[in-house]
């Protein structure tokens, strides 16, 4: 389906909702990976954290290529200067955030001489006082708060102004107005 001036189109909708499972995937894992014992759960999770980090780089890649590229819709309707501008600023954090996340990632495995192969990774070996250890950590935190308030802008505006959610092809939360067509 082609981007419309309401909605996004069928490439943009899978690579935002491919990006966004993998990445709520992430974050626990992340957290519990660095604070379970010493064993295969951990060595699998430490793995999977950064295949799957990997890819969400690609994807991410993929999708600011698409921004300038792609068809995209205009901004939502009835928007006020100040929420466009707060809207701009958590997309903007969003992007930055996954290419921080990920170059003090792969920064991370190389410092500690680990290597970029997920598949043979040993997170023993993993130095937790290089740099990119303390942004990694700091970056996820500011992250996590920045996808809430993602969300959170998200509903509060589909609630309140119409259906937002389904630009994006999310079909939760429709609004009785959606519901009619
Ligand atoms: C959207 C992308 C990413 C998110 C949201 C994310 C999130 C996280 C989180 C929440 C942690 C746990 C931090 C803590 O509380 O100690 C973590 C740790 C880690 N992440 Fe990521 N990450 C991402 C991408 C990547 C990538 C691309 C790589 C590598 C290629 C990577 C490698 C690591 C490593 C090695 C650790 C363990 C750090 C340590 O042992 O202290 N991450 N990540």
């Amino acid at each position: 389906m082609e981007a419309t001036t309401d909605t996004y189109g069928k490439p943009a909708r899978i690579l935002h909702g491919v990006s966004a499972l993998l990445i709520i995937a992430m974050i626990p894992m992340g957290i519990v990976m660095t604070r379970v014992g010493d064993g295969g759960l951990k060595t699998g999770l430490y793995r999977a954290h950064v295949a799957i980090g990997l890819v969400v780089l690609l994807l991410t890649l993929v999708r600011v290529v698409w921004v300038f590229v792609g068809d995209r819709p205009g901004e939502p309707p009835e928007m006020p200067p100040w929420r466009r501008r707060l809207r701009l600023g958590i997309h903007i954090g969003i992007y930055s955030g996954i290419f921080v996340l990920a170059i003090s990632g792969i920064g991370l495995l190389i410092g500690s001489g680990a290597g970029l192969n997920p598949f043979s990774l040993d997170p023993g070996v993993i130095n937790r006082d290089l740099l990119p250890a303390t942004t990694h950590w700091v970056v996820s935190k500011l992250f996590i708060v920045l996808l809430v308030f993602h969300v959170a802008g998200v509903i509060s505006y589909h609630r309140s102004k119409g259906d937002v959610l389904s630009r994006m092809g999310i079909p939760l939360l429709r609004t009785r107005e959606a519901n009619l067509d």
